[in-house]
């Protein structure tokens, strides 16, 4: 059992109290182990959790406000065509006789913008709700899919040419779907960052989901943006390691954080042409048996 004992100079420590019998009339030793050690490495453990989670936190907020000229995009254009089928429907109401076909149309319409209007804020929500982290089996190229269709009001604006490869029949992983999400997210937004001053090529990007040999699904993120310094490359990774003027520095850091507590692995290689490719990789074989994979 766990107590505390005190030292000859009085100090309280935390001690494992450890009872060995040596025969049936209750003789016997008593053990103890100081465990100031192994608690103050917990502690320390905890509190790095935190710190990681803490900064997960403030990057999911960053994230939000970077999005939000994208979703007022993604938002905007469904309610512009509400607004339109139904000036439309009122028009057509008012004449005589009324055209009710042309009506019906335009409130079928009416409801399919409206329904796309809905869907956004239901990826939003299922990508910024606080919730506790949960491991269930996720498809990480529907994922994508996700992260992709709320980003592309931006990636049109920043004439952003997004393709995707996605491997057919990948094996599901076990993960916190929306922990996942937002390392993609993170991936999409450096991507876009990187092309951001790019004029004299095509802004590519391209998305590619594979099965990786080792029994971890990859997806990769590749950029024909301006790339890094390869002298840099171990900072990447640091939190508040930033070359941006605006930029906060922990998007990476948290995302490999988020990967590596999925058991995966998150890595960055300049391409063979302009930009460079971001890519993580994560065990699919594990099944649930991922214990305490994420706090
Ligand atoms: N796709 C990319 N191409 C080139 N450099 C990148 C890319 N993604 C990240 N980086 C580099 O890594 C740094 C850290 O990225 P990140 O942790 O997301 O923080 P931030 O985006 O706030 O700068 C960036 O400032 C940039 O220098
Ligand atoms: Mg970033």
């Amino acid at each position: 059992m766990e107590t505390v004992r005190a030292r000859k100079d009085g100090a309280r420590v935390p001690v494992l109290l450890i009872c060995v019998p040596v025969s049936s009339d209750g003789a016997g030793y008593l053990i103890y182990r100081d465990l100031a050690e192994t608690k103050r490495l917990q502690n320390e453990q905890r509190r790095y959790h935190e710190i990681q989670l803490e900064l997960a936190n403030v990057n999911r907020i960053a994230t939000l406000g970077q999005l939000s000229a994208s979703i007022a995009h993604e938002l905007n254009q469904p309610l512009t065509g509400i607004i339109i089928n139904c000036g439309a429907s009122l028009r057509m109401l008012a004449s005589m006789p009324p055209n009710l076909d042309a009506v019906q149309d335009a409130v079928r319409r009416t409801m399919r913008d409206g329904q796309r209007a809905s869907e956004v804020i239901t990826r939003l929500r299922a990508l910024f709700s606080k919730k506790e982290p949960e491991l269930e089996p996720v498809d990480l190229n529907e994922a994508t899919r996700d992260v992709i269709a709320l980003s592309h009001g931006e990636f049109e604006n920043s004439r952003v040419v997004v393709r995707t490869e996605f491997a057919a029949d990948l094996p599901l992983v076990t993960a916190d779907r929306i922990q996942l999400q937002q390392v993609i997210l993170n991936l999409l937004r450096n991507a876009m960052d990187a092309m951001s001053t790019v004029v004299d090529r095509p802004k590519d990007l391209l998305i590619r989901s594979e099965l990786a040999e080792d029994g971890c699904v990859r997806l990769s993120v590749k950029d024909a943006g301006v790339g890094f310094d390869p002298n840099a490359m171990a900072k990447l990774f640091e939190a508040f390691y930033s070359t941006k003027t605006d930029g906060m520095g922990v998007g990476l850091a948290v995302s490999r954080y988020i990967v590596e507590n999925h058991h995966g692995r998150m890595w960055a290689s300049l391409n063979d042409g302009p930009g460079a490719t971001f890519s993580f990789s994560i065990p699919f074989r594990r099944g649930a048996d991922i214990p305490g994979a994420l706090r």
